[in-house]
């Protein structure tokens, strides 16, 4: 709560008052019953609209906000029961933050911006210069020591940001809007290589994003936020197979899905009694079950039938035949409430059952 009274205002929320009615006390709700749980080594994203409350939310996990109510746990530490100088401690040592303006100190070389974190833990100059500069290099800004953060493009200032959020070793990394002023380009070049980084690094982290396909991108798993409230929480298949409400539905319209939906989410079950080894032969290009549909296409072309989805041993998962790759585009996202309402003139979108294989298998 900010602004008066927030107390009261608390009192009144949970007697049913809606959060308007507290502003004309002077009284911000900018996060209510926001609870969720983030699992070590996720990317778990943020999402909502200006003024959800994703920043508020954010400063609470890093204790820079109190919440008025609730609590904060950090591997099962209530950081809300800390005093402010163990709080100090956990937040210059486990928990670091990247924001959206880069937060560069102008005068001093990338090196001392990227160990600046560890000037504050009080790390000598050695020790952190060293750290410092294998995070540049993690960052792909080796070579770059000296320069002075005006020299660099914004991206690149940005990998500054990042390569001091990481030279300190926090296992949590917190990143309000981190790619948000970035061109498309380099924003998606950020994206994947902090995308790169985490297969590496396996740090637990919150993304802030008003970016629906960064968040598809990015998360692990997504909390969607409208006016302080989290109103959906699961990963990109859930929210963009089953949003919970129209304003989510609405939300994910412009997605692009052949993105963020996945060969293992739409591949059927291979035709029981086959041998394995003679349905891959018929479906000569395999994928993961991670690919994303979208790179299931030129496979798709070339192999006739289908796309044989398989597991790192190459283990047969399942297939995705043409057909099925067509229809899983074709489905439109509907609120839960609402699909029964609506769904009658689906029909002729309905995936076709485990026999699309062989009918795609007659034709071709
Ligand atoms: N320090 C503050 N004092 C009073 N109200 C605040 C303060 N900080 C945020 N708010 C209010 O709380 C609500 C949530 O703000 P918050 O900054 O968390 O939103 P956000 O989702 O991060 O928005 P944006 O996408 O614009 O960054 C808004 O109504 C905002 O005006
Ligand atoms: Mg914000």
């Amino acid at each position: 709560m900010f602004g008066r009274r927030p107390d009261q205002a608390v009192r009144k929320l949970e007697g049913g008052a809606h959060r308007d009615e507290l502003r004309a006390d002077g009284t911000t709700a900018a996060v209510i019953d926001a609870s969720f749980t983030v699992e070590p080594g996720q990317i778990f994203v943020v999402m909502g609209l200006s003024g959800s409350g994703k920043s508020t939310l954010l400063r609470m996990l890093n204790g820079l906000l109190d919440p008025t109510a609730g609590r904060v746990l950090f591997d099962g530490q209530d950081l809300t029961a800390l005093t402010p100088r163990e709080l100090r401690g956990v937040r210059s040592t486990r928990i670091s933050m990247v924001f959206q303006h880069f937060a560069l100190f102008p005068h001093r070389s990338v090196l001392e911006n990227a160990a600046y974190g560890l000037e504050v833990q009080g790390v000598p100059r050695e020790a952190r210069e060293a750290r410092a500069a294998e995070a540049l290099e993690l960052t792909g800004l080796a070579g770059w020591e000296k320069s002075w953060p005006d020299e660099l493009s914004g991206g690149m200032q940005q990998r500054v940001g990042l390569a001091r959020a990481l030279a300190t070793d926090a296992d949590l990394l917190l990143m309000d809007e981190s790619f948000s002023a970035l061109d498309p380009l380099i924003r998606r070049d950020m994206q994947d290589q902090l995308l790169e980084l985490q297969q590496r690094l396996k740090k637990t982290i919150v993304f802030i994003t008003h970016d629906l396909n960064e968040a598809m991108r990015l998360g692990d798993r997504i909390a969607v936020m409208r006016d302080g409230r989290i109103v959906q929480q699961g990963t990109a298949e859930d929210i963009l197979v089953r949003p919970a409400n129209d304003y989510v539905a609405s939300f994910i319209q412009d997605v692009d899905r052949s993105r963020v939906l996945t060969a293992g989410a739409i591949m059927e079950e291979p035709e029981s009694g086959r041998p394995h080894a003679e349905l891959v032969a018929e479906a000569p290009a395999t994928v993961t079950a991670e690919t994303p549909v979208a790179e299931l296409f030129a496979p798709c072309s070339t192999s006739g039938v289908a796309v044989a989805v398989t597991d790192g041993d190459g283990a047969l998962l399942g297939v995705v035949p043409r057909s099925r790759l067509l229809a899983a585009l074709g489905e439109e996202p509907k609120a839960e409430a609402a699909a029964g309402a609506r769904g009658s003139g689906k029909a002729a979108t309905a995936p076709p059952g485990p026999r699309g294989a062989k009918k795609v298998n007659a034709g071709a």
